[in-house]
């Protein structure tokens, strides 16, 4: 049976990952993170020690690129071959790098081809995939398709609360760089056709979620 497939995006700190979690978990949906997949092969390329910068460099990594990633929304692990790496992709290091291999077509066309694989063959009635060009490219046809926003300012200040010291008055330098990065490979600000808009800036975590949870009910 073909599980029902929800697709979110939405910019850097709007809350998507947190959101999605807490929807897939009550709904008994999977959720996949493609963020942590960007992440993944950009732990791989740092690890590597390739010049980031080269695109022949950065292809040339993709064949021997293994890793895994659960789509159990009450804990999932990421892995690179054999190695952990579910807490070093979250490293700023990582964050300030994975524009730059996110970029490069080659890149987006073999994580999607693993986006479609994992969404195939979720075992859960369900799935939540949630990222950047999950309503426009990755999952066009998907029957709920949602745009999570949140004005910059909360955005910067809920990310910022998540951190502390040196990390939070540099946060909302670095989200924005990112953004600006992500934002000429894929349009993740505006909502396409037939996307649905769930502005949180208002809104607290339980009620976005309910928010979430009520677009994806009404689109079954
Ligand atoms: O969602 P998260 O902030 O963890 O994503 C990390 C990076 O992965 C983004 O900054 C972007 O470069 C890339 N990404 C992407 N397309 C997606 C999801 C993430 O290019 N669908």
């Amino acid at each position: 049976e073909i599980p029902f497939v929800v697709a979110i995006d939405g910019p850097a700190g709007s809350g998507k990952s947190s959101v999605s979690k807490a929807a897939a978990a009550r709904l008994g949906y999977g959720f996949l993170d493609t963020g942590a997949a960007y992440r993944a092969f950009a732990w791989h390329a740092v690890a590597s020690g390739i010049e980031l910068d080269d695109e022949a460099s950065v292809v040339s990594l993709l064949d021997g690129f293994e890793y895994r990633i659960g789509t159990d929304p009450a804990g999932y692990a990421v892995h690179v071959g054999d190695v952990d790496v579910t807490d070093a992709i979250r490293e700023p290091s990582i964050s300030a790098v994975v524009s730059k291999v996110a970029r490069v077509p080659e890149v987006r066309t073999r994580l999607i081809e693993f986006f479609r694989a994992s969404m195939a063959d979720e075992p859960r009635p369900g799935i939540i995939v949630e990222g950047r060009d999950i309503t426009t490219v990755v999952a066009p046809d998907a029957p709920a398709r949602i745009l999570l926003t949140a004005s910059e300012e909360v955005r910067m200040s809920r990310r910022a609360a998540e951190l502390t010291g040196e990390d939070a008055a540099e946060t909302g330098a670095r989200l924005q760089a990112r953004d600006r990065a992500d934002s000429k490979v894929v349009d993740f600000m505006t909502a396409a056709d037939g996307v649905v808009t769930v502005d949180s800036t208002d809104l607290d975590f339980g009620e976005t979620v309910d928010a979430v949870i009520a677009v994806i009910t009404d689109s079954q």
